[in-house]
């Protein structure tokens, strides 16, 4: 087992469904972090595939002038998803409450999951669905920085050093059959721990995960529960 009990626990243990009732039509970073993300997605995505966002909001950070074949939408508030202007079709679904998906085996050649893992309390099985909607050669890439939600991020998120959320996230990776050993993209200016020591403001960190789909999977997840 990954994560005990203990460290799955958020400190609000109300559903999520209640949490995320309210649109925030705000921005969860800052413009260097997502200056950053769209330019990884501008090097990693291929034009004219099929992407999903998963835990998203009201932007998907996807380079403007690239386009896709279908962008699938998922997250938790309906108005933020309906005025995502990336989405070709968006759904709601709690994966606190229900972690699998409704979409089909190697459906999709890129998954998007920003800023949002840390509120994740049964990643394993979230991951293997990752896994089994990716096709092989499909990439995931887990974005995130040292900002969040802290009453709902889950208890192994927030006693975690920066650097030990990577390796958290690579191990939510490395513990999925299917995915090859994980890649990291870390940028956090040593300047800004001591930027945050003295209350002053500084850019936000930024930290990928990216994992690739290997070996076909010869079984759906959801047949193995
Ligand atoms: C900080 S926001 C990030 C949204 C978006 N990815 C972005 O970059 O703006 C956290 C997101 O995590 C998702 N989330 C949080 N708890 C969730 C849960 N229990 N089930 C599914 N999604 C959840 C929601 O979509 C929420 O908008």
């Amino acid at each position: 087992m990954l994560l005990s009990d203990t460290q799955r626990r958020k400190q609000d243990e109300s559903s999520d469904t209640l949490f995320y009732d309210t649109p925030r039509f705000v921005t969860h970073v800052d413009e260097g972090f997502i200056d950053q993300l769209t330019q990884l997605y501008r090097q990693r995505l291929q034009p004219g595939s099929r992407v999903l966002d998963m835990m998203s909001s009201w932007v998907s950070h996807l380079p403007e002038d690239v386009s896709f074949a279908h962008v699938e939408g998922h997250g938790m508030n309906e108005a933020e998803l309906d005025r995502n202007p990336r989405l070709d079709h968006y759904f709601v679904q709690n994966l606190n409450e229900n972690p699998r998906f409704e979409l089909e085996d190697a459906s999709f050649d890129a998954i998007l999951n920003t800023v949002s893992v840390q509120y994740l309390q049964q990643p394993e099985i979230v991951f293997a669905e990752m896994r089994r909607m990716l096709k092989p050669g499909g990439i995931a890439i887990i974005s995130f920085s040292n900002r969040m939600f802290p009453h709902k991020a889950i208890q192994a998120w927030s006693n975690s050093s920066e650097l030990g959320r990577i390796e958290l996230v690579k191990n939510y990776v490395r513990a999925t059959p299917g995915f090859a050993e994980p890649e990291a993209i870390i940028n956090a200016p040593t300047s800004s721990s001591i930027f945050q020591l003295f209350g002053l403001p500084s850019a936000d960190p930024f930290y990928a995960v990216i994992a690739e789909a290997v070996q076909p999977l010869t079984r759906s997840t959801n047949e193995t529960a």
